[in-house]
């Protein structure tokens, strides 16, 4: 039977490739789709989840809105990687079908509690809807099938030193996510920065036709880091937490305990990871196996039929 998987996401160009993953790989039952704001504004996120959609042809998946800003704080948002509307270049047809009339988070509720113990639950943005299911319903912590996040690290950041940017949007809610008493896979920047695009892997994505060339490998090479003379290409954060939840025999992993830091004048939003906790909280990837990985990635991308 395929995994029963929700994506809570901020398309965002990994969240992009996430979601082909999610839509390609036979094995997942991609079964509601809720966004956040986060890379860009939610108005832009749930826009491009509506067109990747449609695009992609999966228009029977619902999709819902959810949070446009964090719990607290000001908005965080990170066009400078992502590019103005979130996809990079790409630009895709107009999008047809509207978002659902329910919030994410009531979407989020009544799809765990249709079917208990079914549903995998990944949500690779910033963590806002997530706290406030929770807030609203904390039993959904006995309803899912399991819980990943991108999201975190255990040794530094992206957004700053160090934190990673899903967590630095809205560290808030992710401290109540994190101390919500189920088990949190943390699929961290450690892990997803071996899943790194570089030529060879273009080179692939080419090999898959006009999905690859005009839409996969744009989106897996808008961003190239000015900051870093090493760069050696764009990481696939968000593809990793989808492939985690098909494909864990890919990762190795580590029990830890996690904190969210809340108050430190340079360390807010840093995840504190105990890896000798006698009180864990969290599931760590560690390592992937990278060739694996990209066989499975480039073999579920194989099997979209876009709507050109
Ligand atoms: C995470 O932040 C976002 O910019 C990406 O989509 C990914 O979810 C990586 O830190
Ligand atoms: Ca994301």
């Amino acid at each position: 039977m395929a995994l029963k998987i929700l994506l809570d996401c901020d398309p965002g160009l990994d969240d992009a490739l996430a979601l082909l993953l999610a839509h390609g790989d036979p094995d997942i039952d991609l079964v509601a789709v809720t966004t956040v704001g986060g890379n860009v504004s939610l108005e832009k996120t749930t826009r491009n989840a509506l067109e990747l959609r449609e695009f992609l042809g999966f228009s029977d998946v619902p999709i819902a809105a959810g949070a446009g800003e964090p719990l607290s704080g000001p908005v965080k948002s990170a066009e400078h990687v992502h590019g103005e509307d979130g996809l990079g270049n790409v630009i895709l047809p107009k999008a047809t079908l509207t978002a659902s009339d329910s919030h994410a988070v009531d979407l989020i509720i009544e799809t765990l509690r249709a079917a208990p113990g079914e549903i995998h639950l990944v949500a690779t943005g910033p963590l806002t809807n997530i706290a406030l299911a929770l807030r609203r319903d904390p039993s959904i912590v006995d309803l899912v099938a399991s819980f990943t996040i991108m999201g975190g690290s255990y040794s530094r950041g992206n957004a700053t030193p160090a934190a990673e940017f899903n967590i630095y949007a809205d560290p808030d809610a992710a401290a109540e996510v994190f101390a919500a008493g189920w088990q949190v896979t943390m699929v961290g920047l450690d892990l997803t920065l071996q899943a790194i695009v570089d030529e060879g892997i273009v080179d692939r994505m080419h090999e898959l036709g006009r999905l690859g060339v005009e839409l996969i490998a744009p989106l897996a090479t808008f961003w190239t880091n000015p900051l870093d003379d090493e760069w050696d290409g764009q990481a696939l954060h968000d593809v990793c937490a989808v492939a985690y939840v098909a494909r864990p025999d890919l990762f190795t992993t580590k029990p830890a305990r996690v904190e969210v830091e809340l108050v430190g004048e340079f360390t807010r939003g840093m995840t504190v990871v105990d890896f000798h906790s006698d009180r864990p909280n969290a599931i760590v990837p560690m390592r992937l196996d990278v060739p694996g990985f990209w066989n499975y990635v480039h073999d579920a991308w194989g099997n979209v039929q876009p709507n050109v």
